[in-house]
């Protein structure tokens, strides 16, 4: 009986952790079931089928995912709902938590197509393991779901990835550096377009190396920015990741020539050591790094430039972490995301390198790296005060309701108070007061006096 009542209610619900990849990827599966017959819940209680989309990239991820399960084992023991983790996990803590039916199925992110067989089976009790397929799975010609009230969103347009940084456990749970087809992109962002978003986020490991082939034609990222800024020229894009490495003058170039192409590049250093790079098989310098935010700042001079940085990675002494400080007082970034490293099970640096920065050091080096960010963010927002900033709206202000939040072209956010606007308008907000995360503002109703290229 329990089961027919499994089989009628096919509803699911899912909770999504990680980057903007894994966002994108919840929208893609929330299709494919949709399209097999399932319905998306709203609430976790409601649904007969839970979906967890992981993230392993650091030990802090999967230790939260571990949580979360543990906190819900009882909704799954009394309800018998399913449990289904997709995405990022490492082999050794999928194969755990199905031996400890903490989960009844897990689907890498190659096999969400399958989706439906692996629900099918777990809820007659059989396994059914998800393996790495040889070919990646770009899931061009599945339509994102469409969020109702969302004016942003994210597309992915290469997944997996080839670089093999020696930390990273992303190529061996998502694999090989795949690029969609460029018209399927296109049209995908015309539909988005026309469904009421304002602003596209293309996402990729390494967008910098899209690159498709067929016959003698070869589109590559700065034709492809290109190609979407002027087909639907509305539209805001945006794009990340960018690999120091694979960035090149061409998408610079397109991106100054456009003004619907955002004005921020999120360029992960990692480290500021060249001795550092090299262990970690980064592939360039940081007189190359350096060089290139320079070139950034040459031809995009309001371009806004965020990092990714790790802290303790496998032999990093004292002089190693004075290098990264030196290397952001050099840029003085707008923003980071600033992390300490964790040592991923299957990477080069798990099985080759020893993790011997201790997790004190670890922690007080990274302590400085993010004091010193907020000293840079602090300087750099200070630079907008005064200026006027086209910002999409995008939904209220988490610290007041009279205000909206939204964000200009260099990703930074800026509230205001609400007047008659509304989410998804495109405004011009006079800049009056900061924090180090934060512009704060008004809106400027002189436009006739304001020229967007002077901002
Ligand atoms: N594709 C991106 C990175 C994706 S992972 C790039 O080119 O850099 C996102 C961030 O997580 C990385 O930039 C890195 O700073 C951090 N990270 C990755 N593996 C990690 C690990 N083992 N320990 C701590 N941080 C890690
Ligand atoms: Fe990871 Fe390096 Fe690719 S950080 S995602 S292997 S670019």
């Amino acid at each position: 009986m329990e089961k027919n009542q499994r089989k009628l209610n096919k509803s699911f619900y899912i909770e999504t952790y990680g980057c903007q990849m894994n966002i994108a990827d919840s929208e893609i599966v929330t299709s494919i079931l949709c399209n097999d017959g399932y319905s998306l819940s709203e609430y976790l209680e409601e649904a007969n089928i839970i979906l967890f989309n992981s993230c392993s990239v650091r030990e802090k991820a999967e230790l939260t995912l571990k949580k979360r399960l543990d906190q819900l084992q009882f909704i799954k023991k009394k309800k018998k709902t399913l449990f289904g983790v997709i995405g990022c996990l490492s082999k050794q803590v999928r194969d755990i938590l199905l031996k400890e039916k903490k989960i009844d199925f897990f689907v890498n992110p190659n096999s969400y197509k399958e989706m439906s067989n692996f629900i099918r089976y777990a809820m007659i009790g059989q396994k059914n393991l998800s393996i790495n397929h040889q070919k990646n799975e770009t899931y061009a010609d599945i339509s994102p779901f469409l969020k109702r009230d969302k004016i942003t969103t994210f597309l992915s347009i290469t997944r997996g990835c080839d670089n093999m940084c020696t930390f990273c456990i992303v190529p061996f749970t998502r694999g090989r550096e795949i690029s969609s087809n460029p018209y399927y992109i296109i049209d995908e962002c015309k539909r988005l377009y026309q469904n009421g978003y304002k602003e596209i986020t293309l996402l990729g490991q390494n967008v910098d190396s899209y690159r498709w082939t067929q016959g003698l034609i070869t589109i590559d990222f700065s034709e492809l920015l290109n190609f979407l800024a002027i087909e639907i020229p509305s539209i805001r894009i945006r794009f990340s990741t960018s690999n120091p490495h694979d960035m090149s003058d061409k998408v610079l170039k397109i991106i100054s020539k456009h003004s619907n192409i955002c004005k921020h590049i999120h360029l992960p250093v990692q480290s500021g050591s060249n001795k550092i790079l090299k262990l970690m098989n980064r592939k360039y310098t940081r007189e190359k790094y350096l060089s290139l935010v320079n070139r950034i700042r040459a031809i995009i001079p309001e371009c806004s430039i965020s990092h990714d940085i790790m802290t303790g990675f496998c032999n990093e002494e004292e002089k190693d972490h004075q290098d990264t400080l030196d290397l952001m007082n050099k840029i003085q970034y707008n923003y980071g995301y600033m992390f300490s490293y964790s040592p991923r099970p299957g990477t080069y640096a798990y099985k080759k390198l020893k993790d011997n920065v201790p997790q004190n050091v670890k922690i007080e080096r990274l302590k400085e790296i993010i004091d010193l960010q907020k000293k840079h963010s602090s300087f750099r927002m200070k630079e907008y005060l005064g200026k006027v900033q086209e910002v999409l709206i995008e939904g209220e202000s988490k610290k007041n309701n009279q205000y909206w939040y939204g964000r200009n072209t260099q990703n930074l956010i800026v509230v205001f108070p609400k007047e008659s606007y509304k989410i998804g308008n495109i405004v011009s907000v006079k800049i009056n007061d900061c924090t180090p995360a934060t512009l704060i503002g008004k809106i400027y109703k002189d436009v006739k006096k304001w020229n967007p290229s002077k901002i």
